[in-house]
């Protein structure tokens, strides 16, 4: 018995290490946070109001009216607290995007002749989850179907069921979704899905209704199920077309967004490969090893993928400073012999990269790569020359000026470059065992040095990355050995 109990604290003492600190999010300043609550007090009286009925006022129906003010003042809080746990760098742009959509489809469900649900639920939650993320749509979704202000009138149960059902199918795969040619498939398989419930669930008269041909009434007459499908498809691609609008507006970062901006003929990744290869090589194989990482602890592989193609970016204003291209010539830093100004050519990387960010307009998520994979730090090489030569400096002169690493993806960045140059430099004959020494020795030295304390990495998800790191250096190995050909070449 005594053994189980030891077995039990030593198990749960090894959950707790391996689990990281639960990161706070991004807190917004009081105009924002008092804007946001009068949204919601908004949606909480548009939402109730029509239980207040001025002949019958009573207190009963004065206490149901203030429950149900609060439950869904309540509602819009839970639906703030998903959307912030989901992505801790939610800003309050975004915050209001969700509260507003909440407050339009609740105003426009105050007449529910004047749009089927499916129409007001389904199109916005394919916004959401495409700039929030899945589990902020279901949860929109849910309160959006339950605060029905007029469901006593009489409102279709099947209709609800299958709006629901629609909405969370759109939540799930807009979630997922990586391509604009994929989400016009939604506008189309969803309105068909949806119309072919409604023939199977709705009943017979309405299924006539749609055989015979009446092109106002099919077109316009809210409650038909051809005129739903139509509205529900004409809505989900006019959100398609409005997608970037959205994505600019309020700072949305969706997939097909990301893989467009990954797209190696963008201007700014063309000069990279024109004016630094030596950076656009390296820039790739960072790809490579943060990549794999991240797919194994189940981050966002193509935020990280983007993000790495894009964080040397600043090494255009200078690219000869940078060792990889250099290519045989002389290294202008040993010219130069003034470790303290080479020190200020580095940082210059990260500030060059932060104004080239905001020239081409790289969204934040992306551009937070900059800082973040230097963190604070320290320029050992210089540091260690200025030590040498004696010159009166101080530590932090020789540290890049942060911030370090505030979500895991650009935590992977920064240890996949550090462990990027020293991989491609390790002997072809090196063994298994060495690559992982030296990946554990380059990763515990960040560490140590207090550069992943605010990036919510578990010790489980650290020892998974080193994992994926010599896997990816493996791969790399495999690719440089040299294959013996026979002298009359019976290889070929
Ligand atoms: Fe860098
Ligand atoms: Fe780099």
């Amino acid at each position: 018995m005594q053994k189980l109990t030891t077995l039990i604290k030593k198990l749960s003492n090894f959950w707790i290490k391996s689990q990281a600190s639960y990161r706070k999010p991004v807190t917004f300043i009081k105009i924002d946070k008092l804007v946001i609550f009068m949204i919601c007090i908004i949606v909480a009286v548009l939402s109730s109001y029509k239980l207040l009925t001025p002949d019958q006022l009573n207190t009963t129906i004065i206490i149901s009216w203030f429950l149900t003010f609060i439950e869904i003042l309540l509602c819009c809080g839970i639906l703030i607290l998903i959307s912030q746990k989901e992505s801790p760098t939610i800003n309050s742009r975004q915050i209001v995007l969700i509260i507003g959509l909440l407050l339009i489809a609740q105003y426009i469900k105050i007449d529910p002749n004047y749009l089927s649900p499916l129409s007001i639920i389904v199109p916005p939650a394919l916004i959401i989850s495409q700039g929030m993320g899945t589990n902020t749509a279901l949860a929109w979704v849910s309160i959006a179907c339950i605060n029905w202000p007029t469901s006593s009138n009489g409102l279709n149960n099947y209709l609800l069921v299958i709006t629901f059902i629609a909405s969370c199918v759109v939540s799930i795969l807009g979630g997922k979704i990586r391509s604009r040619a994929q989400l016009l498939q939604i506008s189309l398989f969803v309105p068909l899905g949806v119309f072919i419930s409604q023939i199977l669930l709705l009943g017979e008269s309405n299924y006539k209704n749609t055989i015979i041909f009446n092109i106002q009434n099919k077109l316009l007459k809210s409650g038909d199920i051809f005129s739903d499908s139509l509205t529900l498809a004409f809505l989900l691609l006019m959100t398609i077309l409005m997608m970037p609008i959205f994505e600019s507006t309020f700072g949305l970062l969706t997939n097909a967004r990301l893989l467009e901006l990954a797209d190696k003929e963008k201007p700014l990744l063309r000069r990279l490969s024109i004016e630094a290869p030596g950076t656009f090589e390296h820039t790739l194989l960072i790809c490579g090893l943060a990549e794999e990482a991240t797919r194994t602890i189940g981050g966002d592989v193509d935020l990280i993928k983007t993000g790495a193609l894009y964080h040397d970016i600043g090494k255009l204003h200078a690219p000869h400073w940078f060792i990889e291209n250099q290519n045989g010539i002389t290294n202008p830093h040993d010219e130069l012999n003034d470790p303290l100004e080479s020190a200020r050519i580095l940082q210059n990387h990260v500030d060059e990269g932060l104004k080239l960010a905001r020239k081409y307009r790289l969204p934040k998520p992306i551009a937070n790569f900059i800082p973040e994979h230097q963190g604070t730090l320290k320029m050992g090489y210089f540091l260690y020359k200025a030590k040498k030569d004696k010159i009166n400096i101080s530590e932090n002169d020789f540290r890049y000026k942060g911030p370090i690493p505030q979500s895991k993806e650009t935590a992977i960045l920064m240890l996949a470059d550090g462990c990027e140059a020293a991989l491609r430099a390790m002997d072809i004959n090196a063994n298994d065992d060495e690559a992982l020494h030296t990946i554990s020795r380059i990763i515990s030295s960040r560490e140590k040095d207090g550069q992943l304390v605010e990036s919510n990495l578990s010790k489980g998800e650290i020892f998974l990355i080193k994992r994926s790191f010599l896997n990816v250096w493996k791969r790399i190995r495999h690719r440089r050995i040299q294959y013996p050909s026979s002298k009359n070449n019976t290889f070929l």
